[in-house]
C-alpha cells in the first residue's frame, strides 16, 4: 500500500499502535480507540493524490506539484485529475476548448435572475453554495449518475463557477455581470469577469498557479465531505455543495480570509513583530499556519510567497507581504508551525483588487475539480460510508411525563 510505505519511516503513534492491535486482535472498529478529528485515520485507498507531510511533498496523479507549477497549466491539471493521466496536445486542446466554450461557461440567464434576489450582504460562499446547488436543476444530466454524464457535469461545473463567482461579485456591486471570453485561459477569464479588464500576464499566470496549487489536497476536510455525500450515490452537484460547505469554515478554506484580516489589522509592517510576540503569548489561533498533516512548510506556501511578491512590486506595495514574512519568521520559530497554503495566497489575490471574502470561492473554483476528481473515483468502486460513534450519553432512562418534570 502507498501509504505504508510513504509513513514506513514514521513509527505509528501510540492510538496508532492501540488502533492497529485492536483490529488485529479482531475487535471491531467501534471497539478500538477513537481518534478525535479522524487524525491520521486512512478511511480509503486513492490514486488521485499523495501528501508526505514530513517531507512537505504534494503529488498529483504521480506528478510533484512543483513541476506542474513549472511546465503546466489548469486545463491540463483538470484533465490529469478527471482522467488519471496527462493529455496529448489534442486531447489537451478538446478538454480547454470544452472548459472556455461559452455554453459551458455561461449561466442560465434565470440563475443570474435568482442571484439578483439574494440580499447584497449575502456573503460570495453563501452565493456560491446557493449558485451550484440550483445549477443542478439546469443541467442536462441532471438526473444521469453515469460515469460520462457526471464527467460532462463535472467539467461543466469547473467551467460555471468562476463565472458564478465574478457574477454575484458584480452583481453586489450594482454591476452588470460580464460574459465569459472563449478566448481566455480559465484564470485570465476570471479575472476578466471580475474587473472587466483582461488582467496583465503576472496576474494570469499568478491566477492560474493559484489554481493547480488548490485543485487537490487528498482527503481533507471538503473532499471528505464530497466523498461521504458521493457514497450515498448522490450526484456530483451534491457532493460539490457538501465540499463548498465544508470549504466554508475558518479551519479549512475560509482560513485565507482570516489571515488578510489579520494583516489588515496590523497595518503597518513595522508593528507585526510586537503584535504577533503578544497573539501568541495571549494563546491565539494564528491563521494560515499549521496543518493536520504537513509537519513541515507546506509545499504550496513558498510558490504563493513568490507570487504574492511579484504582484505587490507590480501594483507597487509589499506591506502586506513584509507583514505575512514577519509573521511567519515568528510563528514558526516561536511555535515550531509552518505557513500553510493559506498564508500568502491572500496577499497575491488582494494585489490584482480581489476582495477579501471572494478568496474562499476561489479556492473553491479550483477545488472543484478535485472534488469532481474523487467523485468520479468513489463512484467507480463505492461503498457507503458510514463510521460509528461512540456513545458516551445516559443509557436506560424512564421516560418523565411532561406533566412530572
Ligand atoms: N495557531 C496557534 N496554535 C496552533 C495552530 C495555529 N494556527 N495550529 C495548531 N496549533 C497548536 C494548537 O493550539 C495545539 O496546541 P496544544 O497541543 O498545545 O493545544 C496543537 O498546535 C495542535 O493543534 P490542533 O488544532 O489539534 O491541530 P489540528 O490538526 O486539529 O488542526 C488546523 C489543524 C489546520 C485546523 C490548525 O493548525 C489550525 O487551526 N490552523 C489555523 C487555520 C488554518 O490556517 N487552516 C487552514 C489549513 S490549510
Amino acid at each position: 500500500m502507498w501509504y505504508k510505505e510513504a509513513f514506513s519511516d514514521r513509527p505509528p503513534s501510540t492510538p496508532e499502535k492501540e488502533y492497529q492491535e485492536a483490529m488485529t486482535n479482531g475487535a471491531s472498529a467501534a471497539a478500538a480507540p477513537m481518534k478525535a478529528g479522524l487524525e491520521d485515520v486512512v478511511v480509503s485507498t486513492t490514486e488521485i493524490c499523495f501528501i508526505d507531510g514530513h517531507k512537505g511533498r504534494l503529488v498529483y496523479r504521480g506528478y510533484d506539484v512543483d513541476d506542474l507549477v513549472a511546465h503546466s497549466n489548469f486545463e491540463e491539471v483538470v484533465f490529469l485529475l478527471f482522467h488519471g493521466r496527462l493529455p496529448n496536445r489534442k486531447e489537451l486542446e478538446a478538454n480547454a476548448k470544452t472548459l472556455s466554450s461559452t455554453a459551458n461557461r455561461k449561466l442560465p440567464p434565470k440563475l443570474i435572475a435568482m442571484l439578483r434576489q439574494l440580499p447584497r450582504k449575502t456573503t460570495p460562499m453563501e452565493a456560491l453554495r446557493t449558485g451550484v446547488s440550483a445549477l443542478s436543476a439546469f443541467d442536462p444530466d441532471a438526473a444521469d449518475n453515469s460515469h460520462e454524464a457526471t464527467l460532462r457535469k463535472s467539467m461543466r461545473l469547473t467551467a460555471q463557477l468562476p463565472t458564478l463567482v465574478a457574477a454575484w461579485e458584480r452583481i453586489r456591486r450594482g454591476k452588470a455581470p460580464v460574459a465569459p471570453n472563449p478566448k481566455l485561459s480559465l484564470a485570465a477569464n476570471f479575472v476578466y469577469m471580475m474587473s472587466g479588464k483582461k488582467p496583465t500576464e503576472l496576474a494570469a499566470k499568478t491566477f492560474d498557479v493559484a489554481l493547480i496549487l488548490h485543485a487537490d489536497h487528498e482527503f481533507n476536510a471538503s473532499t471528505f465531505a464530497a466523498r461521504v455525500t458521493a457514497a450515498t450515490l448522490s450526484d456530483v452537484h451534491s457532493a460539490v455543495v457538501s465540499g463548498i460547505g465544508a470549504l466554508k469554515g475558518p479551519l479549512h478554506g475560509g482560513a485565507n480570509e482570516q489571515v488578510m484580516l489579520m494583516a489588515q489589522k496590523i497595518k503597518d509592517p513595522a508593528k507585526a513583530e510586537a503584535w504577533i510576540r503578544k497573539a501568541i503569548a495571549d494563546k491565539m489561533r494564528i491563521m494560515g499556519f499549521g496543518h493536520r498533516v504537513y509537519r513541515v512548510e507546506d509545499p504550496r506556501a513558498k510558490h504563493l510567497r513568490r507570487l504574492a511578491l511579484e504582484l505587490g512590486k507590480q501594483a507597487g506595495s509589499t506591506a502586506n507581504l513584509e507583514i505575512l514574512e514577519t509573521v511567519a519568521r515568528v510563528v514558526s520559530t516561536e511555535k515550531h508551525i509552518f505557513p500553510n497554503v493559506d498564508l500568502f495566497s491572500g496577499a497575491a489575490y488582494a494585489s490584482m483588487g480581489i476582495p477579501t471574502d471572494q478568496f474562499t470561492p476561489i479556492f473553491a473554483m479550483s477545488r472543484v475539480a478535485g472534488w469532481a476528481a474523487h467523485v468520479l473515483e468513489q463512484h467507480g468502486n463505492n461503498r457507503l460510508i458510514r463510521p460509528r460513534g461512540e456513545y458516551t450519553g445516559a443509557i436506560d432512562l424512564k421516560y418523565v411525563p411532561l406533566a412530572n418534570r
